[in-house]
């Protein structure tokens, strides 16, 4: 069982994993446990602070999330944030009321006495609200630390127990010194070390996956996105030979993806990869469908398929490696534990139809985690930091039927989008920017001549995380670059459109 310096234990907020990410940002390995994990469970990682996080509920509400109370017996340190603050106000048997000025966004807060929380800042600060309801009285042996225009009790301390309390978010970026506030409870309070860090975590993850591993051989599935390439560099790393790295083009990738990812693994990495050309399989099968579903479902299963073929050819193969990521972990375990997981994104669904056993060597940590390490590893920025490609690929920015014409028209748009992306600098500030096939015609004039020709459509997005979007406000003269370039070099295209359309209500991609 991996020890876990923090533990935050999760009441729903929206934020909790940022209180994890903002530790571990500093070198302090935080973990997430739901709510009511058990003091068996929490003492198993052997913590040296807990954080209880925010969530929507009120301590006073019927159906309120409680955790266990032996928590405040453990003689750990406690911080409690927003919800957890007023979950510690009600065990310690103080008043938490709804607050007839609700605070969210912005406020003042004044320090007002020394601690470990506020050693070495500032004592007026700027802070992110985000409460209905508030403390109303001081538990007993606790005093104020700060106060806001609305809170005398912002933040509450029991110091001889080192129980602390938040009404504010410091885990959230309004928070000027939040991500120190977090800090100083580690060090000054949890008197946690800084030593999490990726280039440590590299190493001792190639040791647990050789000892797992022992002499059998890993099989990884990699598409030249992000996370399958850092699975891939981290076991190449640990078991050199022993990997079996394999890439299926399916004919539905970007201009020159496959070169590039084959040259990307044998250049930066050493490693050779099984490239398998299924393209005509999954043409053949994508011929005359028209619906999104259909097409990503054929795909997905096409997808297990020539996989499975080529596992069979590897009879020692004992593991098969996903790119599952903390975040996945976090999702299907918690509070919404309906919630679905999302690695079955990675491969399609494929342990739950092979004999394989799964490891995972990215389960412990956050996709920006995964970035260092990536850096750690030797892969170069242009990979670590490209943009997410859905598996289905090209097939979804086609409307209509897939074939190789349109294929090819999509392909030469989409690579001069993105040259003229990344020779002016956008390409690092969106979060993904692709062109769409709309086949619709329309008519036009080139030279002196009449054309009816295809649309392409231009796609670029901001977003954090990909949940929710914004079309990026991209200069006109960079979107009338790039439309003449994609007019004149592209034959069979004679116009080009711009997506304004935000998620919700649109999603990112259009099928
Ligand atoms: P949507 O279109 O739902 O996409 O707004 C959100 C993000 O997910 C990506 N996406 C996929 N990624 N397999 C993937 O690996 C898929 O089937 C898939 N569908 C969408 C999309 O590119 C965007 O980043």
């Amino acid at each position: 069982m991996k020890k876990a310096d923090i533990l935050v234990l999760d009441f729903g907020s929206q934020y909790t994993q940022l209180i994890a990410r903002r530790l571990r940002e500093q070198g302090v390995y935080t973990e997430i446990l739901p709510f009511n994990a058990s003091l068996e469970d929490i003492k198993l990682k052997e913590p040296k602070g807990l954080i209880l996080s925010g969530g929507p509920a009120s301590v006073y509400a019927n159906d309120a999330f409680f955790c266990e109370k032996g928590i405040f017996d453990l003689n750990l340190p406690i911080l409690g944030i927003c919800y957890g603050m007023q979950l510690m106000a009600h065990h310690f048997k103080a008043l938490v009321a709804p607050a007839t000025h609700k605070e969210y966004g912005k406020a003042n807060i004044q320090v007002k006495q020394d601690s470990d929380l506020f050693k070495n800042l500032p004592k007026q600060q700027v802070v992110w609200m985000s409460h209905s309801d508030k403390v109303e009285n001081l538990p007993s042996n606790f005093k104020v630390l700060a106060t806001s225009e609305n809170s005398p009790y912002c933040v509450f301390a029991d110091e001889k127990r080192k129980i602390f309390g938040l009404q504010f978010h410091p885990e959230v970026q309004h928070s000027e010194f939040g991500k120190s506030i977090l800090k100083n409870f580690a060090k000054y309070a949890c008197k946690c070390e800084s030593i999490w860090n990726m280039g440590s975590f590299a190493k001792t993850q190639a040791q647990k996956i050789r000892e797992e591993v022992g002499s059998n051989k890993v099989l990884c599935a990699v598409s030249g996105g992000v996370d399958s390439s850092v699975v891939a560099a981290l076991l190449a790393n640990a078991l050199k030979e022993q990997v079996i790295v394999v890439f299926v083009d399916n004919g539905l990738l970007r201009q020159n993806e496959r070169q590039n990812v084959e040259f990307m693994f044998k250049n930066t990495l050493g490693i050779n990869l099984i490239s398998i050309d299924a393209s005509e399989i999954f043409l053949t099968r994508l011929k005359g469908v028209i619906d999104p579903e259909k097409k990503r479902k054929i795909i997905g299963n096409t997808f297990i398929e020539v996989f499975e073929e080529e596992a069979k050819k590897h009879k020692d193969v004992k593991y098969l490696a996903q790119g599952t990521l903390y975040t996945d972990i976090i999702e299907s375990s918690v509070i919404g534990a309906s919630k679905t997981i999302k690695s079955h994104h990675n491969v399609g669904g494929l342990p739950e139809k092979m004999n394989l056993k799964l490891i995972e060597p990215l389960k412990e940590i956050f996709k920006d985690e995964v970035r260092v390490l990536g850096l750690e590893l030797g892969l170069s920025k242009e990979v670590i930091y490209r943009h997410p490609f859905p598996g289905p690929g090209l097939a979804i920015r086609i409307m209509g039927e897939v074939n190789k014409p349109s294929l090819e028209l999509l392909r030469k748009a989409d690579a001069i989008l993105l040259e003229e992306l990344r020779s002016s600098g956008w390409y690092d500030k969106a979060w993904q920017a692709f062109c769409v096939l709309l086949n619709v015609k329309s008519v036009g004039v080139m030279g002196d001549n009449r054309t009816y020709d295809n649309t392409i459509c231009i796609r670029v997005v901001d977003a954090s995380d990909g949940m929710t979007a914004n079309f990026t406000h991209l200069p006109f003269n960079l979107l009338e670059n790039t439309s003449n370039r994609i007019i004149n070099e592209v034959n069979g295209i004679n116009r080009v459109v711009y997506d304004i359309t935000s998620k919700p209500p649109g999603t990112i991609e259009w099928e």
